[in-house]
């Protein structure tokens, strides 16, 4: 199974139904990474020139920045590669970013997507409004872009969306000198944003965030003088991986990174390696159902990202990484993950940000461990497509387990899951974390609202029947 093989969000069912327990066995390739897509899509379209990405995540937050770049004036196609023209030229000459990955005989052919850029000054105003569709990290990237665009823009997103928090990036934005509007003063979308002059100034955000960062930074490239960010904790830090492969000087300050303008960013051929976000619910699949032994390969490591594998190995689980290659500034390689007892662990502090999105899998796991495992110092949960906090209570507590809910996390009590009737609540990382903890389960169960997955991965369930069939 590969990304090509996806279906379309419409082509999804409305549920999703499991009979459990079924092992995860064998070999498999997740999605391209979400995050690095984004930056890879948006980058490029700030870069002076032809930049090719292969192994983009395939899910509609991507194809929404993707489709907000086309909106802008920058030219986007699919390359030709599919499975009948593997010997495809562009694949094999060696990447600046790396190579293209090679999962398997016959598979060395991905959709390759062609951006040409024109710099900063090639944006135009967009004729109409930009939707993020459930995108947050599409909508806080744009904001920062169009900041510094000489042109009015406006973007929003879906109900989710209009629920999100954006004075994050919204306030210091302004500072800089941007004028954005948008509702309850700005601090919700949909943002009304008339670009210009930007002055370069320090951030010290209060909460980390990668998007936030990202926005601020991107800003910062279009300002008079340099722009600092620090954070409170180290968030993805993808953005100061990619931008100095595309040019852009950085340099790192004590608890953040400094950046300074560019009127273009270098072009940039990149294979975007598989997304940890959505191997780990593979990966704790394969922990918490008797008989798996599972690989994921292309995985990208970066340590800001697999903070679930530490957070596994902590509860007893047989997780192991193996680091292969380095593309595009980041490490890349292969988790494997067996079967095994669980014990309770407490996630809180720093290591917060390595395992926000993977928590809705982690608590799975915790559900399945003996003990209480406590999350705490976790409210940004609060504010993510649902929220998180609240959502991944209701879902086990459908499974028969006890959750204790606090303002800033939770509280687990591992016992015995039970299959039963769950819901997605429109947010994919519950309806995949959802489908794993029923496939592990005995008893039928059924997953609504499945198609919530085409956010970030519409083959999900393609690819869980291909390693549990
Ligand atoms: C993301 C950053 C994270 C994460 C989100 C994607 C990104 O949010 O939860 O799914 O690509 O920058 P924060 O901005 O809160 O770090």
């Amino acid at each position: 199974m590969t990304a090509l093989d996806a279906p379309t969000p419409t082509e999804l069912p409305p549920e999703l139904s499991l009979a459990g327990p079924r092992p995860l066995r064998g070999r498999m390739r997740v999605p391209g990474d979400k995050s690095i897509s984004h930056r890879a899509l948006l980058f490029a379209a700030l870069a002076s020139g032809t930049s090719r990405l292969w192994w983009l995540a395939d899910g509609d937050d991507v194809v929404r920045s993707r489709a907000a770049v086309e909106a802008l004036g920058v030219k986007v196609r699919d390359g030709a590669g599919s499975p009948g023209e593997a010997a495809d030229r562009r694949l094999t000459p060696p990447l600046s970013g790396g190579h293209p990955p090679s999962p398997g005989a016959g598979e060395r052919v991905g959709p390759v997507v062609i951006v040409r850029g024109g710099g900063f000054d090639g944006l135009n105003e967009p004729d109409s409004v930009i939707d993020c569709g459930n995108s947050g990290t599409s909508i806080r990237l744009l904001t920062g872009i169009l900041a510094g665009r000489p042109f009015h823009s406006v973007l929003t997103g879906d109900s989710s969306i209009a629920r999100r928090p954006m004075g994050r990036v919204v306030d210091p934005l302004r500072l800089m000198g941007a004028q954005i509007d948008g509702r309850d003063g700005g601090r919700l979308a949909p943002l009304s944003i008339r670009g210009g002059d930007l002055r370069g100034m320090r951030h010290e955000l209060p909460v980390a965030s990668a998007q936030v960062k990202t926005a601020l930074l991107l800003a910062g490239l279009q300002a008079s003088g340099p722009t600092e960010v620090t954070e409170p904790a180290l968030s993805r830090d993808h953005t100061e991986r990619l931008l100095p492969a595309m040019g852009a000087t950085l340099e790192a300050i004590p608890g953040g990174v400094r950046v300074g303008a560019i009127g273009a960013l270098t072009p940039i051929e990149l294979a975007v390696p598989g997304d940890p976000s959505a191997a780990a619910f593979f990966v704790v699949g394969a922990c918490i159902t008797p008989g798996s032994d599972l690989v994921v390969t292309d995985v990208c490591l970066n340590p800001t990202r697999i903070g679930f594998v530490d957070v596994l190995q902590r509860m007893g689980a047989a997780v192991e990484v193996v680091v292969t290659e380095e593309r595009g500034g980041e490490p890349v390689g292969d988790i494997r993950a067996a079967y095994g007892p669980l014990r309770a662990t407490t996630m809180a502090g720093d290591e917060i940000p390595r395992v926000i999105d993977e928590i809705p899998a982690l608590a799975v796991a915790a559900a399945f461990a003996a003990g209480n495992t406590e999350v705490a110092d976790a409210a940004e949960l609060r504010v993510k497509e649902s929220d998180r906090i609240g959502t991944v209570a209701q879902e086990l507590s459908q499974l028969g387990i006890v959750v204790e809910t606090r303002a800033d996390g939770l509280v687990i009590t591992g016992g015995a899951p039970r299959g039963a009737l769950l819901k997605s609540h429109g947010d994919h990382r519950i309806a995949m974390a959802a489908a794993i903890a029923a496939n592990a389960c005995e008893g039928p169960s059924t997953v609504r609202g499945w198609r919530a997955v085409a956010s970030s991965y519409p083959g999900f369930a393609t690819d869980l029947a291909s390693v549990t069939g």
